[in-house]
């Protein structure tokens, strides 16, 4: 359907639903107007009952009186009627309050930007409160010249912004063994994409001088936990920053105040929040992290070692298992892509568990290591589906099946799951996470 044929307002389209006899047979024009204008009726039956006495023709009393004035929240909410939209955690993987993750609702948003308060937040040692007069980061080990870097000292440096996705290694870890979290956002949700503006740091880098031997950084939080990780010098000078905003405000507590270290690409756990040490070293210190945590554990029972990089990953966040359909007619679907290689150069998504694929359009910017957001709009009337997403990335890497994943991998690991989700659609409209042989 050509896009300058697309109803220019709802207006047009309640006319349209109200002139309309709904059994003839319509061109495809027609269909789309009689599904859009179901979904406005739907939309305003919602889930709780639309009150009359608001709707058209009378006069809602948010229109008969003054709102609230300015400065009534100086710091900004979503509205009342949006509370729902939070991060969630799922009791039986948190061990303690402090050692423990919240999810993302993806299945509430659109667009590639997570909104800084869903950001979903995985700690090891609780958030640290960290006073940025008090906040220092330290360079040293093999450079010429040892620093401390205070939080000012940073801001007067230039900067750049850069739009990166973060994913934990542990993100769909639970469902190795099979299909078992109920939602995008328990299956998918330790993922958050947002600007950040911070030092590159490799200029840092250049400031204290490494020495010729320097190959490896070891990088470390200064939270309770004390979480520290070994970075090659290679990616540290080629795109890492030292960030400390996040979509132009300064980051979160959870998200690392006033300091974390961008690693864009690799798994979430070496971007170090509350950033406080960078030593220089000749070899990898092989820390806790990077042994016991956030590697491959294979069939064989021996671990692989280093898995930096987030492969190609992709999922429909709506309709999902918390997004059900809510109307028969014009349905858009609607999901995420990533690559922790480059860019992702298409997505294809398929309605009966992987059998047909139909190209996915990718809407907003394509950038490199960031969220790209997709779509594909069909006519749904009732007819159950297997709903599947695949990423493809500007390597050429394509997102395995679950099915792949284990021929190689087998079933020990928890880290780096980026198998082919599928949801079910039932009749009624109601999603479930499946898994198709
Ligand atoms: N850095 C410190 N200092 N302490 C931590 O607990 N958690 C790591 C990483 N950096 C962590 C840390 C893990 S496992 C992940 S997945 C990401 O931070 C999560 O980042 P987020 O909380 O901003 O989502």
């Amino acid at each position: 359907m050509p896009n300058r044929e697309w109803p220019r307002s709802m207006a047009t389209l309640r006319e349209d639903a109200m002139t309309e006899k709904t059994d003839a047979p319509r061109p495809s024009r027609r269909r789309f107007l009689t599904g859009a204008a179901g979904l406005v009726a739907a939309g305003a039956a919602g889930a709780a009952r639309a009150d009359e006495k608001n709707l058209p023709p009378n006069i809602a009393p948010w229109s008969k009186t003054l709102g609230d004035g300015v400065a009534v929240r100086p710091y900004g909410q979503p509205s009342k009627f949006e509370k729902d939209v939070i991060r969630r955690d799922v009791q039986w993987l948190t061990a303690s309050r402090e050692s423990s993750v919240s999810f993302t609702p993806l299945h509430e948003l659109d667009g590639i930007i997570t909104p800084n308060g869903l950001c979903f937040e995985r700690h090891h040692g609780g958030i640290a409160e960290v006073d940025p007069h008090d906040y220092r980061l330290m360079i040293h080990g093999l450079v010429d010249k040892p620093l401390i870097f205070t939080l000012e000292d940073l801001k007067r440096l230039p900067r750049v912004n850069r739009i990166y996705f973060l994913e934990c290694a542990a993100n769909s870890g639970m469902e190795w063994r099979g299909a078992q979290l109920n939602g995008c956002q328990y299956t998918h949700g330790m993922i958050h994409s947002v600007m950040y503006t911070g030092v590159p740091l490799k200029l840092l880098l250049e400031q204290a001088g490494v020495k010729p031997n320097g190959k490896w950084l070891l990088v470390e939080g200064g939270d309770a936990s004390g979480l520290d990780r070994s970075l090659p010098l290679d990616k540290a000078l080629d795109d890492c920053l030292v960030a400390y905003r996040m979509n132009g405000e300064m980051l979160r507590p959870e998200q690392g105040y006033p300091v974390r270290l961008v690693v864009p690409g690799w798994q979430g756990n070496i971007w170090i929040k509350w950033l406080r040490r960078i030593e220089v070293g000749d070899e990898p210190w092989y820390t806790r992290e990077e042994t016991s945590k956030y590697t491959d554990l294979m069939p064989n029972g021996k671990a692989r070692k280093f898995t930096f990089v987030m492969d190609a990953k992709s999922v429909i966040t709506s309709p999902s298992p918390q997004a059900p359909i809510r109307n028969k007619g014009f349905l858009v679907i609607s999901g995420l892509a990533w690559s922790g290689r480059g860019k992702v150069a298409r997505v294809d998504v398929s309605l009966d568990g992987g059998r047909n694929w139909r190209t996915a359009k990718i809407d907003g910017p394509v950038l490199d290591k960031s969220l790209v957001r997709f779509y594909a709009e069909i006519e749904w009337n009732g007819e159950p589906l297997l709903l599947q997403s695949r990423a493809m990335d500007e390597t050429g890497y394509v997102q395995p099946t679950k099915d792949e994943l284990r021929a190689i991998r087998g079933v020990n690991s928890i880290y780096h799951n980026n198998g082919i989700q599928t949801w079910s659609v039932k009749a009624n409209g109601e999603v479930e996470n499946v898994e198709v042989g």
